[in-house]
């Protein structure tokens, strides 16, 4: 299919438009994400016995959880100040980026 001139220019501003936007979003979100990993690690894989590690956890349980801090059902002093800084569109994109760390298992050694 030919196309004309100024539906080259469209398509361009188009495809432009949305990778700058995507870029942006991945962008702020990173930066929230890390300030989570202060706390939980880098990439959210922390060593700290008492802190819970968010790579890889199922995207439903990281937003009920941050829901359940956030309105005070799951009691944590430090978890609900910090989801009181967060939007629903945040929560929604923090616990798509956790879950989106991949880690991998290894099957623990057992005796025969
Ligand atoms: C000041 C340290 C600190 C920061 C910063 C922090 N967390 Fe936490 N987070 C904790 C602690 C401590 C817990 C364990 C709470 C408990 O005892 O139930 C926790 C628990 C959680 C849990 C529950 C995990 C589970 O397995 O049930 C989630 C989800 C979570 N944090 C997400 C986040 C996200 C997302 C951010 C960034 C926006 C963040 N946290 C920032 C300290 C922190």
């Amino acid at each position: 299919m030919r196309t004309k001139p100024i539906q080259h220019v469209l398509l361009v501003a188009m495809m432009l438009w949305t990778t700058a936007g995507w870029a942006q979003d991945s962008a702020y979100i990173a930066q929230k994400a890390e300030f989570c990993e202060r706390c939980h690690g880098e990439k959210g894989f922390t060593d700290n016995p008492n802190m819970p590690k968010l790579a890889g956890q199922n995207k439903g349980y990281l937003i009920k959880q941050l829901n359940n801090f956030r309105r005070g059902l799951r009691k944590s002093t430090p978890m609900h100040q910090v989801t009181l800084t967060l939007s629903d569109e945040d929560i929604e994109n923090l616990a798509s980026y956790f879950n989106s760390i991949s880690i991998s298992l290894n099957e623990p050694e057992v005796a025969e």
